[in-house]
């Protein structure tokens, strides 16, 4: 302005005109950078973030499987990740750019004019108090947004995996109605930080406009005064701009900045979330256990729960025996499992296995140790051999097929049509109950523990299949020590000891022979369970031999 179009002098439109051309070419360049590492930088820190989230809740406890909805975990996993993602991706790139071009800006502006950078700096406060105002609002509204998006994947994941209830009882209306509801509150939501957003916007532009107007009021004062030129004042003024921008940007990162943070804090309180089974530092492995198990005065009730399920549970089951736990439902018989299975410490007493108090031991020891077969079988999506590998992931191909045998599998397995390799689909449910259970059955056969826990592994299914799979449990529990757990009281009467658990007191103990005898609630239920099920006493549906029982 003063050196070339004021004195209408050609010459240096050149050098300008170049070192203008060199400055756009080198801000391309750093923008081709900035935006690789931005994504570079944002897709990494992602990366980690999911995957160590992921790796965090795998090793949390059961009860916090139990306490969660899935669909809001899986929603913490994906959408908050997400909204972390686009943050990192953008938010945190623009805020060091704006930071360093108000740092730039403001230097050139003292280096022109620093009496009128000294006014135009007296206003700059007012984008921060502004966005200020609204930003608690949006905090709210963000916080809300994320909590219900993790509803609407709970509601969908409920309802989709139970569409067989949701279908049989006419309940259609009522998911949707459901659904629609978590929609409703977070379209709430988010028109609540929309409005907050509207209305911000143009109040910033008002007071930038204001304050604009007052530096040019300053500004054309000091050129009639003379100590200003025309060229100084058009350049501060659009250097001006280039300081405004960033602030009023820095103001408008802030909405963005609490979506990320909402997120963020329903990430932390994952993280933050410990297991309540935790290995002492002290823990120690175990190689080779022989089986032997021990309860001592235990009692229990689950964490966040008052009501104590087990009381002064005492028994022994030596290497390679069996012992039944039956009793009512609700009795504890599941319980003791998990316990066992380390999935819970007890309240008092103490759980050892060969002698050793399992909480001496690491967890990843015991569980080692211990094969287990749910009432319902437990199958990922994925192939048969992958199903039975997973017991014992080294195990070679000829093992499989020999589990698969020995779990009386391998004949079905066989007649599928990619054999080994066919996927079993979600939850198994290409296949049948007795088919699932015989592959959980090679699939405990395969990992090879001394202990067996049985969790009423007939109960899901109907009599013949029932009847099928008690050859291959016979095998599987040959040589092991196991925990049966079952209503069928014809298929424990070959147990070494059977527990009757009645509110979680053992109300008797012994054999068979025993508490027949004995004629107390054992009795009872057995004779019950012997009228119920003569057919299948006559067909032979218990475990072990064929043997005559007294009384
Ligand atoms: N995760 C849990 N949190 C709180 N309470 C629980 C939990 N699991 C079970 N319970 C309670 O513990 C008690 C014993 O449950 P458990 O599953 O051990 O019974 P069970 O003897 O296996 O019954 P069933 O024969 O019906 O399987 C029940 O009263 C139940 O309500
Ligand atoms: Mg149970």
């Amino acid at each position: 302005m003063d050196e070339v179009l004021v004195p209408r002098d050609f010459g240096p439109f050149w050098w300008i005109a170049l070192s203008y051309v060199g400055l756009t070419l080198v801000a391309g360049a750093l923008a081709v950078c900035d935006s690789y590492l931005a994504s570079w930088v944002g897709g990494k820190f992602v990366l980690s973030l999911r995957t160590q989230l992921f790796r965090h809740l795998q090793g949390l406890s059961l009860d916090f499987f139990e306490r969660r909805p899935l669909g809001d975990m899986l929603s913490r996993l994906t959408g908050d990740v997400a909204a972390i993602e686009s943050f990192v991706l953008s938010g945190v790139g623009d805020t060091l750019a704006y930071i360093l071009r108000i740092i730039y800006f403001t230097g050139v502006l003292l280096y022109i004019q620093w009496e009128l950078t000294l006014v135009s700096l007296i206003v700059a406060p007012l984008f921060w108090f502004v966005p200020r105002h609204f930003s608690r609002l949006i905090r709210r509204a963000s916080r809300e947004r994320r909590r219900r998006s993790g509803s609407i994947s709970s509601v969908a994941e409920e309802s989709f995996s139970n569409a067989q209830l949701v279908q049989a009882y006419n309940r259609q209306e009522a998911e949707i109605d459901r659904f629609q509801r978590e929609n409703l509150g977070h379209f709430e939501a988010y028109m609540m930080s929309a409005r907050a957003k509207a209305l911000m916007s143009p109040l910033v532009s008002l007071i930038g406009v204001a304050c604009g107007l007052g530096v040019i009021g300053v500004g054309v004062w000091m050129l009639s005064e003379g100590r200003l030129s025309l060229g100084e004042l058009l350049v501060f003024l659009t250097y001006l701009g280039g300081l405004y921008g960033p602030i009023r940007g820095l103001g408008r990162l802030g909405t963005s900045i609490y979506a990320a943070s909402a997120a963020a804090e329903r990430i932390v309180e994952f993280l933050d979330e410990q297991p309540s089974v935790l290995d002492r530092p002290d823990a120690r492995t175990l190689k080779h256990a022989r089986g032997l198990i021990e309860f001592e005065n235990v009692s229990f009730h689950y964490p966040r729960a008052t009501q104590t399920v087990l009381t002064d549970v005492t028994f022994r089951v030596e290497p390679g025996e069996t012992l039944a736990l039956v009793g009512p439902s609700g009795a504890g018989k599941s319980t003791i499992a998990k316990l066992l299975l380390r999935f819970y410490d007890p309240a008092e007493g103490e759980i050892r296995l060969d002698g050793h108090d399992l909480r001496d031991l690491r967890v990843h020891a015991v569980r080692e140790h211990i094969a287990v077969l749910l009432q319902e079988a437990l199958v990922f999506d994925a192939t048969v051999r992958e199903n039975i590998v997973y017991g014992r992931p080294n195990a070679t191909d000829e093992e499989i097929v020999q589990a698969a045998k020995a779990a009386d599998a391998h004949e079905f397995i066989a007649a599928l049509p990619h054999g080994y390799d066919t996927v079993v689909g979600q939850k198994g449910r290409r296949l049948s109950g007795g088919q699932r259970q015989r592959i959980a059955i090679a699939r405990a056969m395969i990992r090879n523990a001394p202990i067996l826990i049985l969790d009423e592994p007939t109960t899901d299914l109907d009599p013949e299949s029932g009847h099928r799979i008690l050859e291959p449990l016979r095998r599987l529990m040959s040589g092991r020590t196991t925990i049966i757990i079952s209503h069928n009281l014809m298929t424990v009467r070959e147990a070494t000891a059977i527990l009757v658990l009645k509110e979680g007191h053992v109300i008797e103990q012994g054999t068979h022979f025993d508490l027949v005898t004995r004629d107390g609630t054992y009795a009872a239920l057995y004779r019950l369970c012997q009228g119920h099920d003569a057919a299948s006493i006559i067909s032979g549906s218990d475990l072990g031999p064929h043997r005559q029982v007294a009384p």
